[in-house]
């Protein structure tokens, strides 16, 4: 049986100056395709709610939905370490809170570690978490679950004081006991200096190169919606095109009575002479 990956061995990966792969999973078929890869590390994000329910934002998502999805993904991995998001209030609200909805995702969601946005003010929870027993990611920059509060989907840590405040953020997290770090949309000179001033590893979107390691979207990584394009975003393929192309054909084909042939039916088609005549016609 192969071996899940475990923080410890992401860390060592920082240590051993290699770099961490990270991609977002929401389904069993994506994550039994991600499987087939040496990728080290899937999230299943909050990033959910935008991705597969369509909403403009994360913050509807529920501690049910999570559990759902990382029981799917899970199902379809067998060496990638397996981190699950808390969604939005399922942490804020108390350390109580926190510890029992990051046990939730360990027992029902099978995660590895949680992963939850924020600095200093979720410091508490991050170490009770850590206390339970259960790994915690942490996550700085762009914090989609504060998105009212920071104005939109915008580039963080610019000003002085942000930046020096990101990195205070960064070392409190890792005092609580943070097992690694996610930097979304910072510059990257920030980013590299937080990832220096870090012993855990840091995971960049939208932060650089500097970054200990990378984490896509799946879909945004695949080109499943050419209409996303963030700078930060490259595409390793255009699959909405294939996609689009592919069921178009299937339309096109079951229209001409193409498919199904018979190598796709169960006994031979029953001859016309006219293609494209339908059963409707001849009984
Ligand atoms: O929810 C998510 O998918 C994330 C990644 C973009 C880091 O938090």
């Amino acid at each position: 049986m192969k071996r899940r990956k475990t923080v410890l061995d992401l860390q060592r990966s920082k240590a051993d100056n290699q770099k961490i792969t990270m991609i977002t999973a929401y389904d069993y078929s994506m994550a039994r395709i991600i499987n087939k890869t040496d990728v080290d590390c899937v999230l299943v994000g909050d990033s959910l709610g935008m991705v597969v329910q369509g909403h403009t934002d994360t913050l509807s998502v529920t501690m049910e939905d999570m559990i759902y999805h990382a029981r799917c993904v899970n199902r379809g991995l067998d060496r990638a370490h397996l981190v699950v998001d808390m969604p939005f209030m399922s942490y804020q609200t108390s350390i109580e809170d926190a510890v029992r909805n990051a046990g939730r995702l360990v027992k029902e969601g099978f995660a590895q570690s949680v992963k939850l946005e924020g600095g200093e003010a979720i410091c508490k929870q991050v170490r009770a978490i850590v206390d339970a027993g259960i790994p915690v990611v942490g996550h700085l920059g762009l914090t989609p679950q504060a998105i009212h509060a920071l104005g939109g989907f915008k580039v963080q840590g610019k000003a002085p004081e942000a930046k020096k405040q990101m990195i205070e953020d960064a070392l409190q997290l890792q005092e609580a006991g943070a097992s690694m770090l996610v930097l979304e949309m910072v510059p990257a000179t920030l980013a590299a200096e937080t990832t220096a001033a870090l012993d855990i590893p840091t995971i960049g979107i939208g932060a650089g190169v500097h970054c200990d390691g990378q984490v896509l979207v799946c879909n945004d990584l695949l080109g499943l919606d050419l209409s996303f394009a963030p700078r930060f975003l490259k595409r390793f393929a255009e699959l909405e095109l294939q996609m689009v192309s592919a069921i178009q054909t299937y339309v096109s084909e079951v229209g001409d009575s193409i498919f199904p042939s018979d190598a796709h039916s169960f006994g031979q088609r029953i001859n016309t002479g006219k293609v494209g005549e339908t059963l409707g016609k001849l009984y």
